[in-house]
């Protein structure tokens, strides 16, 4: 007798012949498609030309320090993590003169990354808030967005995952239209996932004066900002400049998380390093808050690791190597800068069919070129550039070695591939 477990689309999983066969228990019913970008990244790695990322030079300095301090061990942290990197890292989100500060209403979690901080909110949130259970309550991510958003959402148990109008394909640029209509039809108490700075994938934000008009239908509409920062510096090379739209809800006075990644402006990817801003309305709320959080996270991670908080926190709160890594985080946005600059002059030099104004207007890491997935599938396997098949680029991968390379090749793809 033969005998076929199924997948659920029907495909055999693990065809057994006679009797006595063993089945593993410990068996998918069908695998998992890999992480793209991650995918993207091991193409990347195992493609001969390959190149080395930057180790930012205040971070080697630092961890030289780090090395040589006899004083430090490898004990737990506390579960919430390291004291004095929670407030910096809080600080440097909400600026020193916050009056959330004033008013001691701030807390801190420190978190596996960005990704850590945005998973022990959205946890947090699906038990408290607004009551105690949450399962119901919208979540808005904007469309598009970064990937994981919705996934992170929906494994803290949300069953509401809405997409907000964000990207308008035609123009682009940003829908505000579409968004402002959507927070004005979200129910209250709806929770809004807004991206900081540096937008992924469009690197479209709005401008200040639409973030207000952003912030004016929230607060009348009592919906909460959930803002990710995962490009702080990144965007414009100015710490305050890329912070303005969470200093600016606070200013209007909302309760708000941001869930802050280090992974880019510190460079420190595999550190896991993040941290889970939260304001609330005083301080007895914000340590309510921080003592069911430090519940979640005695399940999840039961503590952080500390290397790369140690790194942030040496460097956030020494002065001169603040204005180090400021320098360098500069560096890094400026660098982002020129190369939108001189890709998008390329381009048009060549005359590549169609308006690369958008190269420029965006901002951040990704550039949203507008590519289709035949024209990047292309540029893949021929000219061994690797981009997301949504035309996604990251900026940081151009090089002025690279950059008439790389036009030269998109200009193939745009009149080759339609
Ligand atoms: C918008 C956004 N949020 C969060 C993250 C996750 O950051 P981390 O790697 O620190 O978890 C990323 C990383 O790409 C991101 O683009």
């Amino acid at each position: 007798m033969t005998t076929l477990l199924k997948t659920t689309c029907g495909r055999p999983l693990i065809p057994t012949k006679g009797e006595g066969s063993v089945f593993t228990i410990l068996t998918a019913y069908a695998s998992a498609p890999p992480v793209a970008v991650f995918k993207l990244t091991a193409d990347f790695r195992s493609d001969s030309d390959s190149r080395k990322p930057w180790v930012l030079p205040v971070v080697k300095k630092v961890e030289q320090m780090i090395a040589n301090d006899n004083s430090l061990n490898h004990e737990y942290l506390p579960i919430l993590g390291l004291p004095e990197f929670r407030a910096s890292s809080s600080r440097i989100a909400l600026g020193d003169d916050s009056p959330a500060f004033k008013e001691d209403r701030v807390g801190g979690v420190q978190s596996l990354g960005g990704t850590g901080a945005l998973r022990i909110g959205a946890e947090f949130l699906r038990r408290w808030y607004n009551g105690t259970n949450n399962t119901a309550t919208p979540i808005y991510i904007s469309d598009p967005s970064w990937e994981n958003h919705n996934a992170v959402f929906m494994d803290a148990g949300f069953k509401d995952i809405r997409a907000y109008h964000y990207w308008d394909a035609a123009k682009r640029g940003l829908d505000l239209d579409g968004f402002l209509k959507d927070l004005e039809n979200a129910p209250e108490f709806s929770i809004f996932v807004l991206h900081a700075c540096a937008h992924n994938p469009t690197g479209t934000d709005p401008t200040p004066d639409e973030w207000k008009k952003i912030a004016e239908v929230m607060k009348r509409k009592s919906l909460f900002p959930f803002f990710d920062s995962a490009y702080q510096g990144f965007a414009s090379g100015n710490l305050d400049k890329d912070a303005w739209a969470v200093r600016q809800f606070v200013s209007q006075g909302f309760e708000l998380f941001c869930a802050q990644s280090f992974s880019k402006n510190f460079g420190l990817y595999n550190e896991r390093v993040g941290n889970l801003t939260v304001v609330g309305k005083d301080s007895d709320n914000v340590a309510r808050v921080l003592s069911q959080m430090e519940k979640i996270v005695r399940t999840t991670w039961s503590n952080p690791p500390s290397q790369g908080a140690r790194i942030v926190a040496t460097t956030l709160n020494t002065p001169e190597l603040f204005d180090e890594w400021r320098a360098n985080v500069k560096t890094m946005a400026d660098r982002v800068l020129l190369m939108r600059a001189e890709l998008k002059s390329r381009l048009e030099a060549l005359k590549t069919p169609g308006t690369w104004n958008h190269i420029v207007n965006q901002i951040g890491m990704f550039s949203y070129t507008g590519l289709n997935p035949k024209q990047v599938e292309y540029l893949i396997k021929e000219k061994h550039i690797y981009l997301m098949a949504s035309g996604r680029i990251n900026m940081c991968g151009l090089t002025t070695k690279n950059l008439d390379y790389v036009a030269q090749s998109i200009y193939e793809a745009v009149t080759k591939i339609h």
